[in-house]
């Protein structure tokens, strides 16, 4: 079973900085990610309609026979996990929690900021799970929908970049947070601007880095980490032409995205 992918997917291509983290710690592991680049944005989507999609994914994935099943998007994360831990028999790892536990970990004042999308704000999920771990702890939350955007059309240090993280940040520096997660998947590309606006005394949490880090963990426990003999390989499924993938995807890994292939949902799967 140790020789089995792990399996991922996301919204669309942002997802790719989470595989990229856990193609750091674990390069041994194959995976298989899969991008609903037909769907995408689930952000704004309601907690229903991700939760069907968040369903549809983890079948077309546990039938490719995947050992655990990380959920890369923040907002499917945030809506659909426990539904996907009960239905389904193999582990299931979320965003969510490990983002909190860093946060939880590194803030000195228990004054915590949360950023993502309208679907993750509004489920206040970063908040429960914070206070789970930390019930004193002062969680302030702000949506950034034009983060999402702006990533995937490359202008993450530009004047607008710029003038967005302002308009969206500064209420969480007014309000003297010392720790700012960043609970969306496009957000660590955007991570210098956002830093240069908080300023050095906030510390950023990339909930991509913790839940690499989770992932390892559990398959360690599990014992069904891959022998490290040779680098794993990768696949990508996506519902829509590969073309706008492969190029924003090029750009969120920093590599040559190979062996893209698109998948009709409604159809079992098939490949297009
Ligand atoms: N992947 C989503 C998330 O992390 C962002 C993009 C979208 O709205 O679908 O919440």
């Amino acid at each position: 079973m140790s020789w089995q992918a792990i399996g991922i997917f996301d919204s669309g291509v942002g997802g790719l900085t989470v595989l990229r983290e856990i193609t750091k710690a674990l390069p041994q592991e194959d995976t298989i990610y899969f991008g609903d680049t037909a769907r995408v944005p689930y952000g704004t989507k309601s907690p229903e309609t991700v939760a069907r999609y968040s369903r549809e994914i983890t079948s077309f994935l546990v039938r490719r026979d995947i050992k655990l099943l990380v959920v890369a998007c923040n907002t499917a994360s945030a809506v659909a996990l426990n539904g996907l831990k009960r239905e389904f028999p193999i582990p299931v790892v979320g965003v969510i929690e490990p983002g909190a536990r860093r946060a939880v970990a590194v803030t000195r004042s228990g004054r915590i900021g949360v950023i993502g999308t309208t679907g993750t704000i509004k489920s206040s999920a970063y908040t429960r799970a914070i206070k789970r771990l930390k019930p004193d702890a002062c969680v302030l939350t702000r949506a950034c929908p034009l983060f999402v955007p702006l990533a995937e059309e490359g202008w993450t240090d530009n004047q607008v970049a710029h003038l967005a993280a302002q308009a969206y940040l500064q209420e969480l520096k007014d309000a003297g947070v010392d720790t700012l997660v960043l609970g969306c998947t496009h957000y660590p590309l955007l991570k210098t601007v956002i830093a240069e606006t908080m300023g050095p005394g906030v510390t950023l949490v990339d909930s991509a880095e913790e839940t690499a880090r989770t992932v390892a963990e559990i398959l360690a426990k599990k014992k069904l980490l891959r022998p490290a003999v040779e680098n794993g390989n990768h696949h990508y499924y996506v519902s829509d032409i590969p073309a706008g993938f492969i190029r924003v995807g090029n750009r969120f890994l920093g590599g040559r995205l190979e062996d893209v292939y698109q998948v009709d949902l409604d159809n079992d799967g098939e490949e297009c």
